[in-house]
C-alpha cells in the first residue's frame, strides 16, 4: 500500500481592492452578473466573468427554474458560453461572486463540483492553467493558480 498525498494551495487576497487592478476589473463585472442572476428559488446569487486572450469578458449568473435540476450554476453559464462564442480563445482568468438573501456570505464561496469539472475540460483543451478568483459579497477573494489545484484527481479524457 501507499499513500497519495496532493496539496491544493490558494493565495488570498484580504479584499476586493486588493487584488491587481485587472482582476478588480474581473470581479467587479462578476458582481454586476451576480446582480443580474434569476434565483428566486434559492435566493443566492452568482455571478461570473471570464477574460479570454483576446481581450473579452464573457459574464454568465445562476438562471433557475421551477423544475430545478433544470437551472444552470453561474460559472457553467458563463464558460459555456465562452466556449460557444469563441471556441478558439483561451480562457486567462474566471471571477466569482456569491452572494445570499438568506445568510451573509462575507468568505470566499468556491465554485461547486460539477462547475470545477466543466471548467476542466477547458483547462484540459487549451492546455493552460485558468486562474479562478472567488468571493462572498464581501471579505476576502481567494485565488487559484489553476483549475487543477481546485480539482484534485479529476477524471478526463485520458480514461476514455
Ligand atoms: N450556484 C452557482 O451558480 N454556482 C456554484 O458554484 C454553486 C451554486 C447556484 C446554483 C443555484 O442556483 C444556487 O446557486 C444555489 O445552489
Amino acid at each position: 500500500m501507499k499513500e497519495i498525498k496532493i496539496e491544493s494551495i490558494l493565495q488570498v487576497f484580504q479584499s476586493l481592492d486588493k487584488l491587481p487592478p485587472e482582476v478588480y476589473n474581473l470581479m467587479k463585472s462578476a458582481v454586476k452578473a451576480r446582480g443580474q442572476a434569476y434565483a428566486p428559488y434559492s435566493n443566492f446569487s452568482v455571478g461570473a466573468a471570464i477574460l479570454l486572450d483576446n481581450g473579452e469578458i464573457v459574464l454568465g449568473n445562476n438562471q433557475e427554474n421551477a423544475s430545478y435540476p433544470s437551472g444552470l450554476c453561474a460559472e457553467r453559464t458563463a464558460i459555456y458560453s465562452a466556449g460557444a462564442q469563441f471556441p478558439n480563445a483561451k480562457i486567462l482568468k474566471i471571477a466569482i461572486c456569491a452572494g445570499s438573501k438568506i445568510t451573509p456570505t462575507n468568505k470566499p464561496i468556491p465554485p461547486c463540483g460539477a462547475c470545477r469539472q466543466a471548467i476542466a475540460e477547458y483547462e484540459i483543451k487549451q492546455k493552460s492553467p485558468i486562474e479562478i478568483y472567488f468571493m462572498g459579497e464581501s471579505g476576502a477573494v481567494a485565488k487559484s493558480k489553476s483549475l487543477e489545484n481546485l480539482l484534485p484527481f479529476m477524471f478526463d479524457k485520458s480514461v476514455l
